[in-house]
C-alpha cells in the first residue's frame, strides 16, 4: 500500500462522511422522542468506521468509468445496511457488546428500543438512498436493489447471523463455518463490489464473473481476519472489545483452525482476490490494495 492509495481512501472516506452525513435526518426534529431515533442513527453511522464497503463501491464503480453522483449514494446505502448489522449485532439479545468504533454501542447509549428502532430507520433509510441513485435504468435499478435487499437478508447477513446465533458452543465444520461467514459478512462486500461495478458503464459478462470472484475471496478473508484480529488486538486498539469470541464460545477461524492456519488462509485469500483482477490491469490497482488492506488490516 503506498501514499497513492492511502491518500486516495482519505478522499473516499471524508466525501462519504460528509455524504451520509446529508442523507441521515438531521437529529433536530422535533417531538424530541423522535429527534432522539435520528440523533441514534447519526450516532451509529458517522464518526467511525473504516468505510470498507464503500471503498469497495468506489473501487469496482471506476473499472466502469462510473460517475460519483451515482457512487455516492449506492456507497452510503451500502455502509448504512452495514452500519444497521452493526447496532443489532451489539445488541443483549446478539453479541451483547458495549463498545463499538471506540464509543458505547447504540444500546448503551440510547436504550435498547431505540437501538432496535435506529437499526430499522438505518435498513430503510439505506433502500430509501438506493433509489436516490437511480440512472434512468429501470431494470438496472430494480436489479441492484434486488441485490442489496439479497445481501442483507436472510440468504446474506441476517441469515449468517442466524447461524452464527445458533452455533454458540457448537463446534462447526469447516464448511459450516465458511457457510455462516460468506453470508454474514462476505454477503454484503460481495454486493458493494457488484453495485459499485452496476454503476457505469455496462460489465462483460467475464467481467462480472472477475469481480464475483474477487469480491468472495476478500468476503471470506474479511471475517477471518475479524476473528483473528478478536485475538491478536486489544480493546484499544480494535474499537471494540477484544477477546470476546473465546469468552461467548463463538465458533472462529481461530477456534476451529488456530491462529498460524488462520493467517496462512487470509493470505491464500488475499492471493486469490488478486489473481481474479488479471484482466483489468492497472485500472484494478485499488481493488488490489483494498484486498491487502482488509488482510493486513490492525482493526
Ligand atoms: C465489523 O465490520 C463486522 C464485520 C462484518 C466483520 P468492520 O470491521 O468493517 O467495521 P467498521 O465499519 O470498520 O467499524
Ligand atoms: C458480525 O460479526 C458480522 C455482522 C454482520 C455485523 P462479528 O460479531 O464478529 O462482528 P464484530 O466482531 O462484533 O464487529
Ligand atoms: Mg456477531
Ligand atoms: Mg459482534
Ligand atoms: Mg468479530
Amino acid at each position: 500500500m503506498n501514499d497513492r492509495f492511502n491518500q486516495w481512501v482519505k478522499t473516499i472516506q471524508s466525501d462519504i462522511e460528509q455524504a451520509l452525513s446529508d442523507y441521515l435526518p438531521d437529529g433536530k426534529s422535533q417531538p424530541k422522542q423522535l429527534r432522539q431515533l435520528n440523533q441514534a442513527m447519526r450516532y451509529a453511522v458517522l464518526n467511525g468506521g473504516k468505510r470498507i464497503r464503500p471503498l469497495l463501491v468506489y473501487a469496482a464503480g471506476q473499472l466502469f468509468d462510473a460517475p460519483a453522483t451515482i457512487l455516492r449514494p449506492v456507497a452510503c446505502a451500502v455502509e448504512m445496511i452495514h452500519a444497521y448489522s452493526l447496532v443489532h449485532d451489539d445488541m443483549p439479545c446478539m453479541d451483547n457488546d458495549v463498545l463499538r468504533r471506540g464509543k458505547p454501542t447504540v444500546h448503551i447509549q440510547f436504550g435498547e428500543a431505540m437501538a432496535l428502532l435506529t437499526g430499522d430507520a438505518l435498513q430503510a433509510q439505506a433502500f430509501s438512498v438506493l433509489a436516490s441513485a437511480g440512472n434512468g435504468d429501470t431494470a438496472l435499478n430494480v436489479a441492484r436493489t434486488r441485490i442489496l435487499a439479497e445481501a442483507a437478508g436472510s440468504s446474506g447477513m441476517c441469515g449468517g447471523q442466524a447461524i452464527d446465533l445458533t452455533s454458540i458452543g457448537k463446534p462447526l465444520s469447516y464448511n459450516e463455518l465458511e457457510q455462516m461467514d460468506r453470508l454474514k459478512t462476505g454477503a454484503l462486500l460481495k454486493a458493494a463490489v457488484l453495485l459499485g461495478a452496476l454503476s457505469g458503464n455496462t460489465p462483460a459478462p467475464e467481467a462480472l464473473d472477475a469481480l464475483e470472484t474477487f469480491a468472495n475471496a476478500i468476503g471470506l478473508a474479511y471475517q477471518v481476519v475479524d476473528d483473528i484480529l478478536d485475538v491478536t488486538e486489544d480493546t484499544a486498539g480494535l474499537g471494540k472489545t477484544a477477546g470476546k469470541d473465546a469468552r461467548d464460545d463463538k465458533p472462529t477461524y481461530v477456534s476451529l483452525l488456530g491462529l498460524q492456519e488462520s493467517r496462512k488462509l487470509a493470505e491464500t485469500l488475499c492471493q486469490q482476490a488478486h489473481d481474479a483482477l488479471g484482466q483489468f490491469g492497472q485500472k484494478a490497482q485499488w481493488l488490489h490494495d483494498i484486498a491487502n488492506l482488509v488482510v493486513y488490516r490492525k482493526k
